[in-house]
């Protein structure tokens, strides 16, 4: 009986915790703020509805939200650490607080995703695929659909790829392969693959819708 109470308890005040939080990311003034900000100052550079037409740019539109404000919040704790995240994204969110991150991220995911590309050639996408669906096994490269999913839509901490800039996507592999970007799991990947299987599997991603 006692442990019943006691577990009704933890529950409950979890539940609080959830629906706090939940209240704290919809509060209209945070909401605007932030769609303000996505629109005035993000936008210069990712494109007002996160569809940025320069590769340096990544494109967050359709992105998963924990995701995104995972990588804010590294960008905000100079964790996610190459020149670019440097040079443009630790100044951009220094001073974001939690609420505005959680508010942008929403914005971004709520955007529709990136038309394809039809721009690359045809044997490379066909050999990027199969390194999607299958990985390189002779070097020991993981399929990255395992993680990343079937479509590339992603799924919570495993980003969205479908539709992002080839060339941004090959720049985050050679990060990872050299540990600039420090994520190991990413790192275990990327670090036997080619530059040429990088390009393939960056120019296949950039053709998905
Ligand atoms: C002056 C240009 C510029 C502005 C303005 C800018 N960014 Fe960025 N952003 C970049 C660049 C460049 C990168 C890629 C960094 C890298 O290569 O690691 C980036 C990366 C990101 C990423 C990581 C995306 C991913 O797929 O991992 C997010 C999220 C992001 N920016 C959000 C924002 C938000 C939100 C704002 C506004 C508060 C903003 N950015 C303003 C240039 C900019
Ligand atoms: C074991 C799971 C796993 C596998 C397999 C995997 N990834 Fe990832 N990938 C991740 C995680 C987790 C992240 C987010 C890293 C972070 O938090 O910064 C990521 C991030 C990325 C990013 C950065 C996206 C962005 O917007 O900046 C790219 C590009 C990427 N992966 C490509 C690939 C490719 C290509 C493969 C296959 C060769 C692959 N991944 C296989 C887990 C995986």
């Amino acid at each position: 009986m006692r442990n019943v109470i006691i577990l009704g308890a933890g529950l409950l005040m979890t539940l609080g915790a959830a629906s706090a939080r939940a209240d704290e990311a919809a509060d209209p003034t945070v909401t605007a703020h932030a769609e303000r900000l996505a629109v005035g100052t993000c936008g210069t550079c990712h494109g007002v509805r996160g569809i940025s037409q320069q590769p340096k740019y990544p494109r967050l539109a359709g992105q998963n939200p924990t995701y995104l404000a995972a990588q804010l919040r590294a960008f905000r704790g100079q964790q996610r650490g190459d020149p670019d995240a440097i040079g443009y994204m630790w100044g951009m969110s220094a001073s974001l607080e939690d609420g505005t991150i959680d508010a942008l991220a929403a914005y971004y995911a709520a955007q529709p995703a990136p038309t394809p590309s039809t721009n690359h050639d045809a044997a490379m996408v066909a050999r990027g695929r199969e390194i999607y669906e299958k990985g390189v096994e002779s070097a020991g490269v993981p399929a990255c659909s395992a993680c990343h999913g079937p479509d590339a839509h992603g799924i919570a901490d495993f980003p969205r790829l479908a539709g992002q800039h080839a060339q941004y996507v090959m720049k985050q592999l050679a990060s990872f392969q050299n540990n600039m970007r420090n994520v190991a799991v990413m790192h275990g990947v990327a670090q036997a693959l080619k530059v040429e299987e990088m390009r393939s599997v960056a120019a296949f991603l950039e053709t998905l819708p």
